[in-house]
C-alpha cells in the first residue's frame, strides 16, 4: 500500500473512533501521571483526533493545544471541547514556535503513523525544538516485540453483526518494520475501506531519535498506571529536553 497523505486515516476512522475505542479508556491515568512527574504544560497533544484524552488533562490543569492533521477528527473534538486550542497540521511539520511548548504527549502509538522511512527521527528532532528547557516528549507506542515473526499477512474479523461484518486485513514487511492495513466494513449498504499504515519503531529506535534530536531519556514503563512498571506488548517513555 502506498504511504497515506496524513488526514486519510483520521478523516476514514472519525466516525467510529471512539465507539471502536471506548475500552482505552479517558486518559485519567495518563493525567495523573503526567501530574505526579511534575510535567508542565502547554501540553501538545499529536494526533489529538476526537479528544479522547484532552477533558483528563484539562481536569488536571494542563493547558491543552490538540494537534491533528484530520479535519473530521477535529470536528469532533472542538464538539466535545468546545475551548480547546486546536490546531490543524501534520504532527511532521508541527508549525509552533521554537522553544515554546511545556510538554508533547503523542498517545496510542500515533507516532508510528509516521510511516514514511526516516519520517518519525525528523519528527523527534522537530519537537525537540518546540520544547523549552525542562520540557518533556512522552510517547506511547507498542514495542513491537515478536511482531514481525509470524505471518506476514492476516485477515481477521474485527466485529459481526446480523446486517455488517467487519474485517481487519493486515500485512506485515518484516524489513521495513511496517505494516499496512484496512478495516474492510461488509454491508448490505456496500463496502467501506478504513486504511491504515504504521511504521513500528522498536524502543532502541526511539531512544535513538531522541538523543539525536539533544533529549535524555527519564524513564520507561509498560504503561501510565502505577502497577504498569514492566514493559510488556508497549511502554510508555519520558524524554527530557536538558535545562
Ligand atoms: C490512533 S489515533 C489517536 C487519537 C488520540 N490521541 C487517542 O489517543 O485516542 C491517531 C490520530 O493521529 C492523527 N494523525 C495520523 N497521522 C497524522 C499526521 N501525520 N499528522 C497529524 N495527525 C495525524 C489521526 O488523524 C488520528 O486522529
Amino acid at each position: 500500500m502506498q504511504f497515506l497523505p496524513p488526514d486519510r486515516y483520521g478523516d476514514a476512522f472519525a466516525d467510529v473512533y471512539d465507539q471502536w475505542y471506548a475500552d482505552l479508556g479517558d486518559g485519567a491515568d495518563l493525567a495523573a501521571f503526567l501530574v505526579a512527574r511534575g510535567v508542565e504544560g502547554p501540553v501538545v497533544e499529536l494526533g489529538v483526533g476526537s479528544g479522547r484524552i484532552v477533558g483528563a488533562l484539562e481536569a488536571s490543569g494542563y493547558a491543552v493545544i490538540g494537534l491533528d492533521a484530520s479535519a473530521a477528527m477535529l470536528a469532533r473534538c472542538r464538539e466535545a471541547h468546545p475551548s480547546t486550542a486546536i490546531v490543524r497540521a501534520d504532527m511532521a511539520r508541527v508549525p509552533l514556535a521554537p522553544g515554546s511548548v511545556g510538554s508533547v504527549v503523542v498517545a496510542f502509538n500515533t507516532l508510528f503513523n509516521l510511516a514514511e522511512p526516516g519520517a518519525q527521527a525528523a519528527a523527534v528532532a522537530s519537537l525537540a525544538e518546540r520544547l523549552r528547557p525542562g520540557g518533556h516528549l512522552v510517547l506511547e507506542c507498542l514495542t513491537g516485540d515478536g511482531l514481525f515473526d509470524d505471518a506476514s499477512s492476516s485477515v481477521g474479523v474485527r466485529s459481526i453483526e446480523a446486517d455488517e461484518v467487519v474485517l481487519t486485513v493486515t500485512k506485515l514487511d518484516p524489513d521495513a518494520h511496517t505494516l499496512a492495513g484496512q478495516h474492510v466494513t461488509i454491508s448490505e449498504s456496500g463496502i467501506r475501506l478504513r486504511p491504515w499504515h504504521l511504521r513500528i519503531s522498536t524502543p532502541a529506535e526511539l531512544d535513538a531519535m531522541a538523543e539525536a534530536a539533544g533529549l535524555e531519556r527519564v524513564e520507561r514503563r509498560g504503561g501510565w498506571g502505577d502497577d504498569d512498571t514492566e514493559v510488556g506488548d508497549r511502554h510508555v517513555t519520558v524524554y527530557r529536553r536538558p535545562v
